[in-house]
């Protein structure tokens, strides 16, 4: 269908990115954009002729924007999930090799095309579940060639599917096996050569690393960042996961976009945040499937006013849960967010985790990213897990499959 077709939604139950409506809505479409939002009660859709209505009723929302995801990858973790079961504990099973490296053999082995075709049932599970923009991260190839081949498997999804994608290089994710004792050697490689090759191959628009005692110091970090800058790209970073380094101020210095996890981030980090703009990006996903029991600091990250976005983590190690919706319901259930502060974190805050203050809301203007649900309020979004909610999922004005 053209950009240019006019749609009409009357009487929805609306949540707007940052907030739910209290009376049902009405919202226009018109040449790819949102050209009008109004109360339903002043709005007779037969003055509309021009426009298609494409449902009355229901709950509409801006597309989901998952923003933290390791999508694109080979093989899976069953069996480090069974051990764990069985009562070892994700570093244990990362310093015995396993883990992310783990799945780092699975995807060095794995062709461009054999990584696209095992990572698309997880992207249509997210598109299923409403998304419209999702972030995907390197990570597992962690050798130049491997990285790149990871990156271009991510943006050959954008092509294949109704979606937007951003790829974040995550070279600074574990250390690779040929580099063991030689962590300073491997960001050297990470700072000198993936950074640049990703940025000018247009790969990549942001740079992550994993900051933790499994993964790479402050020092390395701080040495990511400055590459990152140098070359043009956005900084992210997975800190406070585990244990505190710190790393969410030193990223936050570095005008990070957001840090992301945070189960044990202290209030120095979140005043840090808070005085750079960064974004707080909750993963409960991860904190579900570790059975972690250190909470985010959720009440100061409010008290200092950091936006605070919701993502799946989706990855073979500790989210292979690729249903955004069940991450809105586990912020609420286990990090105590209220449906409209998970429903903001996956839309106008995940948004802004992306370096997209503008996007992930539902303004006059703004470029019609939008999901219509089976669901009587948003809330409900939020507070029961129930596959096949998703009636429409409009992508830049253009109606695609839900
Ligand atoms: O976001 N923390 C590091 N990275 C991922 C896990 C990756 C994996 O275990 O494969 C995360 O939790
Ligand atoms: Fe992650």
């Amino acid at each position: 269908m053209p950009a240019s077709t006019a749609y009409l939604w009357h009487a929805v139950s609306l949540f707007d990115g940052l907030r739910s409506h209290a009376e049902p809505m009405s919202v226009l479409v018109e040449n790819g954009r949102i050209s009008r939002l109004w109360p339903a009660a002043q709005c007779n859709p037969s003055d509309f002729p021009h426009a298609q209505l494409l449902g009355t009723g229901g709950t509409l929302t801006p597309g989901l924007v998952d923003c933290h995801t390791h999508l694109v990858y080979a093989g899976n973790r069953a069996h480090e999930f069974a051990l764990r079961q069985a009562g070892a504990s994700y570093s244990e099973i990362a310093a015995a090799g396993g883990g992310i490296l783990s799945t780092v053999h699975a995807t060095r082995a794995a062709s461009e095309s054999a990584l696209i075709e095992a990572s698309m049932p997880r992207l249509d599970a997210l598109l299923a579940d409403g998304v419209t923009r999702v972030e995907i991260k390197s990570g597992y190839g962690l050798s130049l060639a491997d990285e790149l081949k990871m990156l271009h498997a991510a943006k050959a999804l954008g092509q294949l599917r109704n979606v937007h994608i951003h790829t974040t290089l995550l070279a600074a994710h574990a250390l690779p096996p040929e580099y063991q004792g030689r962590a300073d050697a491997y960001i050297e490689q990470v700072c000198d050569v993936m950074i640049p090759a990703a940025a000018e191959a247009g790969l990549a628009s942001a740079v992550d690393v994993f900051c933790e005692g499994i993964g790479f110091n402050l020092a390395q970090c701080e040495r990511v960042y400055r590459a990152a800058q140098r070359h043009g790209l956005a900084i992210k970073a997975h800190a406070e996961q585990l244990t505190n380094l710190h790393g969410s101020a030193l990223a936050a210095r570095y005008q990070a976009l957001s840090v992301d996890h945070l189960e044990y981030l202290d209030e120095a980090g979140v005043a840090a945040m808070a005085e750079h703009g960064t974004v707080a990006v909750l993963l409960p996903g991860a904190f579900h499937t570790l059975r972690e029991t250190q909470l985010p600091p959720i009440a100061l990250l409010r008290q200092y006013g950091v936006p605070m976005a919701v993502a799946s983590d989706a990855n073979p190690g500790t989210s292979p849960l690729c249903m955004p919706t069940l991450h809105l319901n586990l912020a609420c259930v286990l990090f105590g967010l209220t449906p409209d502060e998970a429903l903001a974190g996956m839309t106008a805050y995940a948004a802004r985790a992306l370096g997209l203050p503008e996007h992930g809301q539902i303004a006059a203007g703004q470029s019609a990213e939008l999901c219509w649900w089976a669901a009587h309020s948003p809330a409900e979004l939020a507070y029961a897990v129930q596959p096949n909610r998703l009636r429409q999922r409009m992508l830049d004005g253009v109606l695609c499959d839900a």
